[in-house]
């Protein structure tokens, strides 16, 4: 290994996330600041739910040229899924610092599965026709793991369960759901439940608050595993909207 080498290793080390970063401050640069797996996520999905349709219409109707569709649909499914899932283990690193939300749990645990079932219904689905219920069954069960990763997908994105808050802090409360809910669901920390946001000090004022995440520490000065967000990922003003949310809502509910 060149000095060079070793080098940039030791600077990895350091800070893990190096590289990852920088990929999505290109994306950022390019006019892309968001997750990329909800993108990727809807080509899988769509063409799981085509193959369940055609496959049970073709099964129903007897009809071969559907039967191909189908296969076809669950084929594409399968490449897509490589890069829907890439990107998933990489928005999880880059906005959720690896964090382990039940959502999350359980989409590392049915991501596999999928890809099994997803293997197997194009092994099994090559070249059967429009009667064969083993096609039918495979491509019905990746259908069923797809509807359920779905929804936990939307369990994160859509955190149903945040306090209800006036028009005017919606758009705090989606920043709060996309940024912090992750970790902090309620005013809690689910990393550490001794830090939680609720009550916490860096509430007591816009300027420290906004000084906090663009910068995070533990309570005696050390860095935590709360992830920085530096302006070009919440500008000042939506820090600012964001704070504003925070006490009005999260903070107002707990001291009732
Ligand atoms: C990946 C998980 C994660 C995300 C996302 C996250 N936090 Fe945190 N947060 C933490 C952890 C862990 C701590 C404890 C300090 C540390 O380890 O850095 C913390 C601490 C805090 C504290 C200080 C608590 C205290 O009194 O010490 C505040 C305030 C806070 N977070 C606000 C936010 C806001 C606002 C967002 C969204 C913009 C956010 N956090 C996003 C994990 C997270």
């Amino acid at each position: 290994m060149t000095p060079d080498l070793d080098e940039d290793h030791a600077e990895r080390m350091q800070n893990g996330n190096t590289m990852l970063d920088s990929i999505y401050e290109s994306f950022a640069r390019w006019g892309y600041p968001h997750p990329i797996h909800p993108t990727e996520v809807h080509m899988p999905i769509g063409l799981v739910v085509g193959a369940f349709i055609f496959a049970w219409t073709a099964w129903l109707l007897r009809r071969p040229r559907l039967a191909r569709t189908a296969y076809d649909c669950i084929v594409l499914a399968f490449i897509w899924l490589f890069p829907t899932v890439l990107f998933g283990v990489m928005d999880w690193l880059h906005y959720y610092a690896g964090a382990m939300p039940f959502p999350i749990k359980m989409k590392l645990i049915l991501t596999p599965v999928l890809l099994i079932l997803m293997a197997a219904a194009v092994f099994l689905g090559r070249g059967a026709g429009a009667e064969s219920s083993v096609a039918l069954v495979s491509y019905s069960l990746c259908f069923l793991v797809v509807v359920v990763l779905g929804y936990f997908g939307g369990e994160l994105v859509y955190t149903a369960e945040e306090p209800s808050h006036s028009d005017e802090a919606q758009a705090g409360a989606e920043l709060f759901s996309t940024n912090c809910a992750s970790c902090h669901p309620q005013g809690r920390n689910i990393m550490n439940p001794d830090l939680p946001l609720r009550g916490s000090p860096h509430l007591a004022d816009a300027d420290r608050f906004i000084a906090f995440i663009r910068n995070p520490k533990l309570p005696d000065g050390s860095v935590g595993t709360m992830p920085a967000f530096p302006a070009d990922r919440l500008s000042d003003r939506e820090a600012l909207e964001l704070y504003r949310y925070i006490v009005q809502t999260i903070e107002n509910s707990g001291r009732q």
